[in-house]
């Protein structure tokens, strides 16, 4: 699939708004990722206010690019949905990279800032949305059309890192 070759983390947007339909696209690709026990432990927080996004992109020194998105959708996780609570952090990430693909596939450019990486950013996005205790951050998607950069091919392929029937 070419979009997975392509993807980029696209920093830099342009400053035209995301049409509401790839929005919706993007909502439903997060939703049909696969998930422990099919718990579908996901929540989503979609921004758009200009100045909603600059504030959202002071929750952690690595979340800049929030502000110059046109669109930022919060991940996060709802306790109350837990079935197998291990492996919600997996699932949200399962619905991350489903995202990230959507947008590739629908001429879009996005990032995945990390907020279940420090506990310090959970707590001021916990803070900043206000959320009950039972709802987890876990990470935000900027997105926009791409100022600059583009989605294009880096080859990352090891092959020392695949390994066949043993470790040795
Ligand atoms: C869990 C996770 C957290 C990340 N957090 C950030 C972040 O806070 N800020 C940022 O600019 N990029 C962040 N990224 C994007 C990575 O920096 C990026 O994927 C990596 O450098 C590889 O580059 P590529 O996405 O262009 O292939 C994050 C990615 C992941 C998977």
């Amino acid at each position: 699939m070419q979009e997975i070759f392509n993807r980029r983390s696209i920093r830099k947007f342009t400053t035209d708004a995301v049409e509401p339909e790839k929005i919706d696209k993007i909502l439903r690709a997060a939703m049909q990722a696969p998930s422990a026990a099919n718990q579908q432990p996901w929540e989503f927080i979609v921004i758009e206010d200009k100045e909603n996004l600059k504030k959202l992109a002071d929750v952690s020194p690595y979340a800049k690019p929030v502000a110059g998105s046109a669109v930022t959708i919060a991940l996060l996780g709802n306790e109350n949905e837990f079935k197998v609570p291990k492996g919600w952090e997996e699932d949200l990430g399962a619905a991350s990279q489903n995202m990230l693909l959507e947008a590739v596939h629908l001429g879009l450019g996005a990032v995945w800032l990390g907020v279940a990486t420090s506990d310090v950013v959970i707590e001021q996005v916990r803070s900043y949305f206000q959320l009950p205790d039972h709802i987890k951050p876990y990470g935000l998607i900027a997105i926009g059309y791409p100022d600059g950069q583009k989605n294009e091919f880096t080859d990352r392929y090891k092959a020392e890192r695949v390994h066949y029937e043993k470790w040795a």
